[in-house]
């Protein structure tokens, strides 16, 4: 039963404006190209044309062109008329794009962490991991936070980057305009695994969007079959528990991700594995090797609590 309702392919491109927002950016910074490349085919244009037409052969004094008040009030006013039009442009997109914060509380609090993505949705109880499920087409107020260096928001997709400060709280406005799967990526070096902080944005239309929140705000069902509940008992016993919350049991360890319904997630670490039996598998074996310098210890599990640990955690739905 994956939570997925999205079966697009992932959007990962600055070129696709997902949202109001880059849609409003993306319009100024065109227009600014253009006008850009206007004047460097004008510039490139005259600077030939002087050369070939005041050329010494032609011309004995080139430097003929003296109080021409009308060129002079030209060639200053153009571009002050540019540059106060693009001005007044920038704030304007700026005003639109930028949250006001009046009385506002956020949708969702994204923290960043060494080296994974925290999405909590206040007032639910919900707290998950690095598919970050937000509702499309309305305003949604995003809390960009940090656990401990500094980390940056980038979906292209959406438009602006957004820091990730330590004991700062910033915030971005975004409208997803459709749903469907964004793609975005840790945008600031924190550290070894920077290159594997991938976002995975899951756009839903409010009604799957509300479904889901419901699914996940259930808390973790008690496993039925023998082996699962041999794995909870060792996930509670081990020191699994001291680090990751499971919701519904007395896990409740915020230094990794949660783990409540972990195997509704379609990947891991990030989105550097598929979420399957056989990557959880070299994972709980190997964490160093397949993370470098994540904050997970290497257990040594015997091949059986392996094995229950596995299927307890795909119970987690
Ligand atoms: Cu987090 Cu780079």
């Amino acid at each position: 039963m994956k939570q997925m309702d999205v079966s697009s392919p992932a959007v990962f491109s600055i070129f696709h404006s997902a949202t109001m927002e880059a849609e409003r950016i993306n319009r100024l910074t065109t227009g600014f190209m253009i006008a850009a490349g206007f004047i460097f085919l004008l510039v490139v244009f005259l600077l030939f044309y002087v050369c070939v037409r005041f050329r010494a052969k032609r011309s004995k004094n080139p430097a003929s062109f003296r109080r021409n008040r009308k060129a002079e009030a030209a060639i200053i006013g153009l571009p002050l008329l540019l540059v106060g039009f693009f001005f007044y442009r920038t704030l304007q997109t700026m005003h639109a794009t930028e949250p006001s914060l009046r009385g506002q509380q956020p949708d969702i609090v994204i923290t960043g962490h060494q080296w994974w993505w925290e999405a909590r949705y206040p007032g639910t109880g919900v707290t998950t991991a690095n598919e970050i499920h937000l509702p499309a087409g309305q305003d949604v107020l995003l809390q960009l936070e940090s656990a401990d260096v500094i980390h940056d928001w980038w979906v292209p997709a959406f438009g602006p980057k957004m820091d990730m400060v330590p004991g700062i709280a910033n915030h971005l406005r975004i409208h997803i305009k459709k749903p469907g799967v964004y793609e975005g990526t840790c945008s600031e070096f924190c550290g070894a695994q920077h290159a594997w902080m991938r976002i995975r944005v899951i756009a839903q239309d409010p009604v799957s969007y509300g479904k889901w929140l419901d699914a996940m705000m259930r808390p973790s069902s008690p496993p039925t079959d023998s082996i699962a509940i041999t794995g909870e008992a060792l996930f509670l016993s081990a020191t699994c528990a001291d680090c990751h919350t499971i919701r519904g049991t007395s896990a409740k360890g915020s230094a990794g991700p949660d783990l409540t319904h972990v195997a509704s997630r379609e990947t891991l670490l990030a989105g550097k594995i598929g979420n399957t039996e056989a990557n959880l598998e070299k994972w709980l074996s190997h964490p160093q090797e397949i993370k470098p310098g994540a904050y997970m210890p290497d257990f040594l599990f015997p091949r059986d609590s392996l094995k229950a640990l596995i299927v307890y955690l795909h119970t987690l739905l």
